[in-house]
């Protein structure tokens, strides 16, 4: 059992370095799915509540170490104000503020974490510069814990163990996750989507040793079924990852790795002028993309689903976003979500929008934060933002 230190560690009252994760999912500026902030509330209630000031940092998207204006948090500042229901302040940066005017329950959000190079690469002296802002730190960005980056480990580093620790929300992550990979349920079936293998490789490779099925469906299945010889004309193939996933499909780990049967396929994803149904064993013509599992895999997935005892999903089954590409990846909601026997978590931004966009959220035992987060630890590996936090 992995237990890490909490606020109740802490010598509070104090000016709090709040690490959130409010990689929000964006579009033209509006906040698709608020998720990440409305979970951070609890936190921030409570400190603000024992008379803290609190300085919030997060990174956004993927600027590269630099300073971009369209990931900029200021979108988020907005969101975060209303939801609060108090004002937060706003620091143009992250490094080189002055926080000591801040007074109890006060709030200010810093600009974008990884506008500084420093900060990925885990820079000694950022960590440095961050540590100024603030007496204490507590952190609940779960769904960053995986990167050992300057905020998420050099940083706790620095303030040592008598003042830094997990917030609420990390906390609750935490247990939640160590339940479901400590009960000895089956079968454990884990459903994968998303667009890419790259970056979930070392996760996937445990889990086909841990669950006993796992269903895959996504951009992720191109792959896999490319690694099968399909034809899959024009869609998304993560070449860098055939050789994995053929290694995947050709060990002998406990679980079965189900690939789709069937499509959903199109000329165009913005305008399709011609959608259809085909069977995987037939393959794809050269202009055709996959953008969404079929009907058949539907149903096989489906019954699975039913069947199972534990049910971790992470990343949709297709481009759920359009109305067209849905059907999958709503299915698989309304099949996890009608599995009442079953202990069922949903871990990642896409996947977490999907399920609250079908309404069922509320049927799910535990919607995590974290999507790659939450795959390497139920997979079993060690998180830098968790272990610089044990007690
Ligand atoms: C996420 O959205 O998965 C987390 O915020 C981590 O973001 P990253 O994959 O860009 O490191
Ligand atoms: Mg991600």
């Amino acid at each position: 059992m992995i237990e890490i230190r909490t606020l109740d560690d802490l010598p509070l009252p104090a000016r709090v370095f709040y690490r959130v994760d409010y990689n929000v999912p964006m579009e033209d500026g509006r906040i698709t799915d608020a998720t990440r902030i409305e979970e951070t509330l609890p936190t921030l209630k409570l400190l603000r509540e024992k008379g803290c000031s609190v300085v919030v940092a997060s990174h956004f998207g993927r600027p590269k170490g630099k300073r971009n204006e369209k990931y900029s948090l200021a979108p988020v500042r907005a969101k975060l104000a209303e939801l609060l229901g108090a004002d937060v302040q706003w620091a143009d940066d992250c490094v080189g503020v002055d926080t000591s005017g801040l007074k109890a329950g006060d709030v200010m959000l810093l600009e974008n974490l990884r506008f500084h190079a420093e900060e990925e690469s885990n820079g000694e002296s950022f960590a440095v510069e961050l540590r100024k802002l603030a007496d204490v730190y507590v952190n609940d960005a779960f769904g960053a814990c995986h990167r050992a980056h300057a905020s998420i480990e050099a940083l706790p580093r620095l303030f040592g163990k008598d003042t830094s620790a997990g917030g609420l929300l990390l906390r609750r992550e935490l247990q939640f996750l160590q339940q479901i990979t400590n009960v000895d349920q089956r079968p454990f079936v884990a459903l994968l989507g998303g667009a890419k293998i790259a970056g979930k490789i070392e996760p996937l490779e445990a889990l086909v040793k841990l669950a006993d099925t796992v269903l895959i469906g996504g951009g992720m299945a191109n792959t896999f079924l490319v690694a099968k010889d399909v034809e899959m004309g024009g869609s998304l193939v993560d070449q860098d990852s055939l050789e994995v996933a053929k290694r995947i499909l050709g060990g002998k780990e406990r679980a079965e790795v189900v690939l789709p049967v069937d499509l959903v396929v199109a000329d165009d994803l913005a305008n399709p002028t011609k959608i259809e149904t085909v069977d995987v064993e037939n393959g794809l013509e050269a202009a055709q993309k996959a953008f969404d599992i079929g009907p058949k895999t539907v149903a096989d997935y489906g019954s699975r689903l039913k069947a199972a005892k534990i049910i971790f999903w992470n990343g949709p089954m297709g481009v759920f976003e359009r109305e067209a590409f849905a059907k999958g990846t709503m299915a698989m909601a309304q099949a996890m979500a009608g599995n009442g026997d079953a202990t069922t978590v949903v871990g990642g931004g896409e996947s977490v929008e999907a399920v609250k966009a079908s309404g069922l959220a509320d049927r799910i035992t535990h919607i995590s934060t974290g999507g790659g987060a939450s795959l390497e630890f139920i997979a079993g590996e060690k998180l830098p933002g968790v272990e610089v936090l044990r007690k």
